[in-house]
This record gives C-alpha cells, sequence and structure tokens, in this order.
C-alpha cells in the first residue's frame, strides 16, 4: 500500500449521515486515507451535507469557501486536494452545486459512496467534475465492507428513504423511495458489531418503523419480529430505533415493546404539531387524538416509556391558536427530549408554495416559547428521576479522574464515579442530582459485587 493520505470528512444533518460517513471512512481504507481532525493539508475532503433547512443546506457553501485557502496551500506545496460534497445536498443541488463552487471535483448522492474510491481515482486522473447522484438498481449495502464499532454504542441502518412525503421536507427526494436492509443483512451486521465491542444498537432510517423486510429463510418480516430477533443476539443490552412516524407504530410494535426488555422504554416520535389543520397541511397522516391514543397504547405495555418530538413552528398559516394547540400537546405528554425548528420553505416541496408565510418576529417569539416549553418539560422529568435507580451504559471518560459518563435509556447523559471497568457496560446508578446538561449518579454496586452475581 501507499503513504497513507489524509481524509477529512465533516459530517451535517442526521444520524444516517454519522452512520455514512463512517461507511465512506471504510471504504476509502483500503486506500490508504486517513481520517484527520482538520481539513489543512488533506489530500481528500468530504462534506457530507444535509438540506433539511435552508441554513444547513447554505453552511455547505461557507466551508466550501473556507476550503479555498486549504486547497492553494496544498497546491503550492505541491500537492492536490480533491473535494467531494456528498450526502443530501449534493443529491438535491448536483449540477447547481459544480456552477455555484468550482472547487468541488465530486458531487455524489447519498446512495453511491460505494462508488466513492473509484470517484476518486477518476478524478485524480482528469479534470472535470465527477458527478454521481443517481439512485442506483444495486444497494449500496451489498457493496460496503462490514463496519466497525466505535465504541459501546453502535448505529446501525436498517431503512433508507421515506415514501411519506410530508409537505415541508426534502427527505423523500435527497434519500429516494423506501428500501428496507433484508434481515439476514442487518443480523449479520448486528452481530459483528456486537463482536467488537458493541452493548446497545441504535437502529436507523429516515422511516425507521416502516421497516419490512426479506426475512432470512424468504417471505418477509415486519419490524416487531427483527426487533425480537435483534434482541436474541448475545451480548446486545440495549436496542434503540430513530426516527419513528406515529401511522407506522403498529399493534405488533406496542406488542414488542412490552416484551423486550432490552428495548429502551423512550422513542423519538415527532409530532411536528398540535393542530389538526396543521398536521393535515403537512400531510402527516394523522390527527392530534391519534397521537395522544398511540401514546397510550405504548405506555400501557411499557409503563415507563417516554418520548422525544421534533416540532416545527411557522408552519404557513399557523395562527397563535394552533400554535397554543402545540404548547398544550407538550404539556400532554411530557417530552423529555425535543428539537423545535422554525419553518423553512425548501425548494421542490409543496408547503414553500403556500401562501400565509408567518412573519418572522412572531416566528421567533414562538419557537422561544415553545423552546422554554420543550425546556422545561425536561427539566421536570430529569428532576423526577432524582432517588431513582436507572441502568446507565458507560460509553465516555469524564472530566474528571475517575469519571466516566453514560446513558440512561431516556438518553439521559449521567456522570459518575466509577471503575475504568464499567465502561462499556450497563450498571445499576442511583440518580443524585441534575445538572444544566447531565444527570449525576452513585453507582448501586461495586464490581466486587457485581462479579459476585454474575
Ligand atoms: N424522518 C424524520 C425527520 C427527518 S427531518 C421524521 O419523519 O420525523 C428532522 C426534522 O426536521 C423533522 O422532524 C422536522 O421537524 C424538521 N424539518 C424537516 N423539514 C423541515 C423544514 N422544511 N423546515 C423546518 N423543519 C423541518
Ligand atoms: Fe420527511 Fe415526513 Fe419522511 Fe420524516 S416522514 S423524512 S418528515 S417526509
Ligand atoms: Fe439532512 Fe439528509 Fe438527514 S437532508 S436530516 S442529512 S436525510
Amino acid at each position: 500500500m501507499s503513504e497513507p493520505k489524509k481524509l477529512y470528512i465533516k459530517t451535517y444533518g442526521c444520524q444516517m449521515n454519522v452512520y455514512d460517513t463512517a461507511r465512506m471512512k471504510d471504504v476509502l481504507a483500503p486506500l490508504g486515507y486517513r481520517a484527520a481532525d482538520t481539513p489543512a493539508d488533506a489530500d481528500l475532503v468530504v462534506l457530507n451535507t444535509c438540506h433539511i433547512r435552508e441554513k444547513a443546506a447554505e453552511k455547505v457553501y461557507s466551508d466550501l469557501g473556507r476550503l479555498r485557502a486549504h486547497s492553494r496551500a496544498k497546491a503550492e506545496a505541491g500537492g492536490r486536494m480533491v473535494v467531494a460534497v456528498a450526502g443530501c445536498v449534493a443529491q438535491a443541488e448536483g449540477e447547481a452545486l459544480k456552477r455555484r463552487a468550482p472547487l468541488v471535483d465530486i458531487v455524489l448522492g447519498p446512495q453511491t459512496y460505494h462508488r466513492l474510491p473509484e470517484m476518486v481515482a477518476r478524478s485524480l486522473r482528469q479534470s472535470g467534475v465527477v458527478l454521481d447522484t443517481e439512485f442506483p438498481a444495486e444497494a449500496k449495502f451489498d457493496f460496503l465492507p462490514p463496519p466497525g464499532a466505535d465504541g459501546p454504542s453502535a448505529f446501525l441502518a436498517i431503512q433508507e428513504g421515506c415514501d411519506r412525503f410530508c409537505t415541508y421536507c426534502v427527505v423523500p427526494y435527497t434519500r429516494g423511495a423506501e428500501y428496507a436492509r433484508p434481515a439476514a443483512q442487518v443480523i449479520a451486521e448486528a452481530k459483528g458489531l456486537v463482536a467488537e465491542g458493541a452493548r446497545e444498537l441504535m437502529l436507523l432510517g429516515q422511516n425507521v418503523n416502516a421497516w419490512t423486510g426479506e426475512a432470512p429463510g424468504g417471505g418477509t418480516w415486519s419490524f416487531g419480529r427483527l426487533l425480537r430477533e435483534l434482541a436474541e443476539i448475545e451480548g446486545v443490552s440495549r436496542l434503540r430505533y430513530t426516527t419513528s412516524h406515529p401511522t407506522s407504530v403498529t399493534p405488533e410494535l406496542i406488542a414488542a415493546h412490552r416484551d423486550i426488555p432490552a428495548l429502551v422504554p423512550f422513542l423519538s416520535l415527532p409530532l411536528q404539531s398540535g393542530a389538526d389543520r396543521v398536521l393535515k397541511a403537512m400531510n402527516r397522516g394523522h390527527t392530534v387524538a391519534e397521537y395522544l391514543a398511540t401514546f397510550d397504547a405504548l405506555r400501557a405495555a411499557r409503563p415507563e416509556l417516554r418520548l422525544s418530538s421534533d416540532f416545527i413552528v411557522g408552519f404557513p398559516g399557523e395562527t397563535e391558536a394552533e400554535f397554543q394547540a402545540t404548547l398544550d400537546a407538550v404539556g400532554k405528554v411530557g417530552f423529555v427530549q425535543s428539537f423545535a425548528f422554525k419553518f423553512s420553505a425548501r425548494p421542490g416541496t409543496p408547503a414553500a408554495l403556500l401562501p400565509n408565510r408567518v412573519a418572522p418576529e412572531i416566528v421567533d417569539d414562538r419557537l422561544a416559547r415553545l423552546q422554554a416549553a420543550l425546556a422545561d418539560s425536561q427539566s421536570r422529568f430529569n428532576h423526577a428521576c432524582v432517588g431513582t435507580v436507572a441502568p446507565v451504559l458507560f460509553d465516555r471518560v469524564g472530566r474528571y479522574e475517575g469519571q466516566l459518563i453514560g446513558r440512561t435509556p431516556t438518553m439521559q447523559a449521567v456522570h459518575a464515579e466509577i471503575s475504568a471497568a464499567a465502561m462499556g457496560t450497563v450498571r445499576a446508578v442511583r440518580i443524585v442530582g441534575v445538572g444544566p446538561n447531565s444527570l449525576s449518579g452513585v453507582a448501586e454496586t461495586s464490581d466486587q459485587e457485581r462479579d459476585a452475581a454474575e
């Protein structure tokens, strides 16, 4: 193999992009590319972009502007920096990107990562831009090398694309139609990750609970069935999945939450708005009452289950009363961790053409009020946890000597003084305090007690 080459990848957007970035590193490693923390002196720079809101998309262009100096410095030193734009902006803007940013050598959509080595080689051989943003018939997953686990918690993409076409959203256009990876492939990847030390699997998909896939012996499995099979894998302590759509929470999935202890009692289930008219205009396919009924059914199956959500404020035509309905829904559900966004009109989406845009100062005001309500809801939950004992999966070293940081099933960060042997394991921790960004806890059992119990 030749000299190691320096690769810098910047990741924007969702967890699927984080997963894809790791896969790009995997496919480039055999060519001698090693990941670096800065773009300075890089041989290959990949921007793995997000198109979900205008701000996210525009960031790519400002980052490309900043890269120019690095590229020039590299050229002056006799080298060459290859710049690739990957991900959802690449998919959405392909041709336009080339015109706006001459620095870019390669434009590749989310479905063609497995061809990256070939594209890099081609771009080094020839000048001019290499563009690859098709949705190829071959599934990229068949061509990617097996991923390595990067700690106790690992991402596993099981589904990609979205057929739901919410009127504001670009994902169906950037990620294409829903594709479910066959169960055998998912299980093999899960086993590989566990063999490398993963204890928690975070199953990823843009519409993850819509997964229905090819069963190993033929026929199909539901998502609930897949969860059951993954939970059976020796060494899997925790299963999570994100992001779910409320209309795909089936009775079978609810039963999975009742029956599978490894399945965390926590679900990211975006509500977006608390007003039925807005939900309809968004094409979400359910009412607020239906959402609340789904929450009730999940809680009946697993009483400790909590939800997080995404919200959009200032959707065209949103009235004060409709916004108030969103605040009411927050009060009813008591979301434990959520994100609120200002509506962003994305080119090509139906909502971008809707009349009655909400004035920016009103949108700002609603965003602030919603964020305050969500912070309050989260804080209430955190305080209610004080005194309880939670299973914490420790996955990071803390700021102080002897301290580790982990997560509860409900995604709260917990720091505790505990022996280094707890790293990568789930320990019972009594929550004793609430800080601004994390909880503090005290381990319930020492290593000796634990060894004796096992
Ligand atoms: N697949 C996920 C969401 C993916 S995008 C789902 O269906 O829930 C993540 C979040 O970004 C969405 O939940 C939504 O709240 C927000 N979002 C998407 N498009 C947006 C837009 N045009 N303007 C503002 N927020 C948007
Ligand atoms: Fe976008 Fe809606 Fe699909 Fe989520 S379900 S990715 S918001 S179209
Ligand atoms: Fe962004 Fe694409 Fe994910 S638009 S949120 S990176 S699917």
